[in-house]
């Protein structure tokens, strides 16, 4: 790990956890509470992929919100107050704990810390406020500079642009194993942050580093080797 500048992470599910909306309304929802959690998620990634291979893009907010719509209509929730509040509980997702501290032990050892996420500007912006993560975040690329969701390569390739920094200098960290696949094959070290002690899959698509959570972060990066870009 002695050649990394600076750890970029994926956004949702990797520091903020995306059930933590549905959660919020469980007692309400009931049983259905956490398939409802899951169909949402599942949804969500399958119409970035479907709209990214028909070249039929839309901002992440306008897919998550198709994608509750169709998790409500399949758990029989259809409920417009609580698809609004749902919606707003997305907005404010929690981070995971050990996040914030994770975060400040990165930048003391000096290197940069991004986010590179399907998530829209303005989602992403909200997230982090809301979970008071912006303080520790240098730097914020959405995918709707490109037009096309993860894993398509122009999507990684907007960390290496803004940082000025090659693939092989980058720790990409995300705990979809999709979209550390995607990463290691653009050519980033990748750590897939393995939460749920999911079976490797996608090993074709070149090596991961696997831990449990973030916490074993600050432990594999190498310290002070990170130099702002100049303008
Ligand atoms: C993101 C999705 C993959 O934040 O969770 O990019």
């Amino acid at each position: 790990m002695a050649r990394i500048r600076a750890c970029v992470f994926d956004a949702y599910g990797t520091l903020y956890d995306v059930h933590s909306a549905v959660r919020r309304l469980a007692a309400e929802i009931g049983p259905a509470a956490e398939p409802l959690s899951r169909d949402w998620r599942a949804r969500q990634l399958e119409y970035s992929w479907v709209r990214s291979l028909m070249g039929r893009h839309v901002d992440f907010w306008t897919v998550t919100g198709e994608a509750l719509d169709t998790a409500m209509a399949l758990h029989g929730l259809e409920d417009n107050d609580l698809r609004r509040r749902l919606l707003d509980a997305y907005r404010r997702l929690s981070a995971y704990p050990e996040v914030t501290g994770v975060l400040r032990q990165l930048k003391s050892k000096g290197l940069a810390v991004g986010v590179l996420s399907n998530g829209s500007p303005e989602m992403l912006a909200d997230a982090a406020s809301s979970a008071g993560l912006d303080h520790w975040i240098d730097m914020t690329w959405s995918v709707e500079a490109v037009g096309v969701y993860k894993p398509d390569a122009r999507v990684y390739q907007l960390a290496c642009d803004g940082l000025r920094l090659a693939p092989e200098e980058i720790s990409f960290q995300s705990s979809n194993r999709w979209d550390a696949a995607g990463a290691a094959n653009f050519g980033f070290h990748v750590v897939w942050v393995n939460r749920a002690g999911l079976p490797d899959e996608y090993r074709f698509a070149g090596p991961v580093q696997a831990v449990t959570d973030l916490s074993y972060l600050a432990n594999v990066i190498d310290p002070p080797v990170w130099r702002p870009a100049e303008a």
